[in-house]
């Protein structure tokens, strides 16, 4: 076949097109363990930050040693609706997210209740009880909501008040880096400790506000202060907690909760 020939372009141009897809295809495949091991390991990280167990020295925390601690967490799966335990479902091997895209395991969330703009959500969650002796001492929830270009996805730990906040993290989100991103700023995130969800009334009042809070101020017990460039992926924040705090999210396990407290697990 001649060089000029307009054949041989076409098939040097599909050979070289196959060999590449041959070569990302294996790439992706091999190393599909590595990156869900890397999303464990990350996982467990922010889960045992929030809990407070981390040592105080991290340098030589082996991913052993990290997951060790994780696995001593006290995991239980909830059915968010009747915001019961739910028995029969491990924790350890319970996913969320695939349930929320696998028929039956999702629920379509009403319209009016979808504020984080999510469309269907999981029957059930994996949350985490730290227990201090008999007594719980924080509960660890998963949250995730839309943000300005992407669902972003975190854990939130409140105090045994279940109203309190103790610590917030966003392990994962597609935001603008340097504007929707600043989510993620450890300084930020520490501005949620001992914020408030509800007021005495019983109206949910956290929300991230759109400028500075003021520290005397009334509002400042259950706002934090807005992200400068940012008040999109912000008030998607402050709608995904209205969300999973809200009737269709976590509220009929903290009710459940406040009236039955848990027992510790290993008791
Ligand atoms: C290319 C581009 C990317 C942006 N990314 C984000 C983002 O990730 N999150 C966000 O809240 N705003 C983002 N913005 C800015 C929003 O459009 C909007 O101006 C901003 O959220 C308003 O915040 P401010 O009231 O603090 O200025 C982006 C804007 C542009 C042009």
């Amino acid at each position: 076949m001649s060089n000029d020939s307009p054949l041989k372009a076409i098939l040097v141009v599909f050979i070289v097109a196959l060999v590449c897809s041959i070569m990302v295809s294996v790439a992706a495949v091999s190393l599909r363990p590595y990156q869900l091991a890397h999303q464990i390991f990350n996982r467990a990280e922010h889960i045992v930050k929030l809990a407070d167990l981390m040592p105080a020295n991290t340098d030589t925390l082996s991913k052993k040693d990290l997951m060790d601690i994780f696995l001593q967490l006290d995991a239980r799966v909830i059915d968010i609706d009747t915001g019961r335990f739910e028995k029969n479902l491990n924790p350890l091997t319970f996913d969320q997210r695939k349930a929320a895209a696998s028929l039956g395991h999702y629920v379509t969330i009403p319209a009016e209740y979808d504020v984080a703009h999510l469309g269907r959500r999981s029957q059930f969650a994996t949350i985490y009880l730290v227990w201090d002796g008999e007594q719980i001492k924080r509960i660890i929830f998963p949250i995730h909501g839309q943000g300005m270009w992407s669902t972003i996805y975190g854990y939130i730990a409140l105090q045994a008040d279940l109203n309190t906040i103790a610590a917030v993290t966003f392990y994962e989100q597609g935001e603008t880096p340097g504007l929707g991103t600043q989510i993620q700023l450890p300084g930020w995130q520490s501005k949620w400790q001992g914020r408030q969800l509800w007021d005495g009334t019983g109206e949910l009042r956290f929300r991230i506000a759109t400028e500075r809070v003021v520290p005397e101020s009334m509002a400042a017990r259950y706002e934090v202060d807005g992200l400068s460039g940012a008040t999109v992926t912000a008030s998607g924040v402050t709608n995904l907690m209205h969300y999973w705090f809200g009737e269709h999210g976590f509220q009929p396990f903290l009710r459940y909760l406040s009236e039955t407290p848990p027992i510790r697990a290993n008791n």
